[in-house]
């Protein structure tokens, strides 16, 4: 039976009785899709707990974003939880999580120097300090991120060295539509041309990557040609669009190893992000 919670003092008290398993958590924003639900299924792999967060977190939104817009739907969220074998859900109200506004807030040196850690400020400070408040009160063995959200991964295995959190992150890869589109919450807030538009995200990416691969290594060229397929395809902007040296995330002029494509298109209404590991052949 799959039990829920939105106190963390009656989360405590749950999880108590299941010390003795591995604990998996997988934290989300809620509106959940397949995306979520393959963290879930490596989850399953390595506990024999799983633990869902829903919580929708304010301290991650900047004052011009879609906090207010971002899709919610407790009902259907637990139900899909229910489906797919989660043990338990924490779905915590923002008074639950910040009965004061935070004093202390997490920061970050360099690895928010760079793509949303620039295009939107303050967001990954929200992330870490929520997802180390979630680390804090389900005390899990095992955390799973999607590589769809690939800086927000890296930081938060960095914040676990860094913090020594006693647990170990999994990265999953990206969950797709059949069209190549990313799976994404936000994706419902596209209109019905940008869902048709959407997908050249990934085709762009895809562009990229076998440009990499048959040997161009200029890398104001290859930004180009995804810039065109972009252009040409959607009616969104770029609004970010940067290739980084995999794993240590460092500006390249020339590829000359593996390397990570990030972009980020603004629509109407959502902002979308997609990135791309590219091995060098
Ligand atoms: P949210 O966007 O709901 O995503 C929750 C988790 O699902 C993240 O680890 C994200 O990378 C992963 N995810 C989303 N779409 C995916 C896809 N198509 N394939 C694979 N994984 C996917 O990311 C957040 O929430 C928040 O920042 C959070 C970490 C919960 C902190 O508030």
């Amino acid at each position: 039976m799959m039990k829920t919670a939105d106190t963390i003092k009656e989360t405590r008290d749950i999880l108590k009785a299941h010390r003795d398993k591995k604990i998996a958590l997988v934290p989300t924003m809620g509106y959940l899709h397949e995306g979520h639900m393959t963290l879930v299924n490596e989850a399953k792999k390595h506990a024999d707990f799983v633990a869902l967060s829903l919580f929708v977190n304010p301290l991650q939104f900047g004052p011009d974003e879609d906090l207010d817009t971002y899709p919610r739907d407790l009902e259907r969220d637990l139900e899909i939880c229910k489906e797919n074998g989660v043990d338990f859900v924490f779905h915590p109200s923002v008074e639950e999580m910040y009965p004061k506004t935070p004093e202390l807030i997490l920061g970050l040196a360099s690895m928010a120097s760079i793509l949303d850690g620039v295009r939107r400020p303050g967001h990954f400070e929200g992330v870490i300090t929520v997802v180390n408040k979630l680390f804090n009160i389900i005390e899990p063995d095992y955390a799973l991120f999607g590589e769809k959200d690939r800086q927000q991964l890296m930081i938060i295995k960095r914040m676990v060295a860094d913090f020594n959190h006693d647990l170990e992150i999994i990265g999953v890869p990206t969950a797709r539509e059949a069209d190549g589109l990313a799976k994404s919450s936000r994706n419902v807030n596209l209109s019905e041309t940008e869902r048709e538009e959407a997908p050249a995200i990934n085709q762009a990416l895809e562009i990229g990557r076998d440009l990499i691969q048959d040997g161009e290594t200029d890398v104001a060229s290859i930004k180009e040609r995804i810039e065109m397929h972009i252009m040409d395809h959607t009616s969104g902007e770029i609004d970010d669009l940067q290739i980084f040296t995999h794993p240590d995330l460092d500006t390249v002029q020339t590829v000359s190893s593996d390397v990570i494509i990030f972009i980020a298109v603004k629509f109407e209404a959502v902002r979308l992000i997609d990135n791309m590991l590219v091995i060098k052949k």
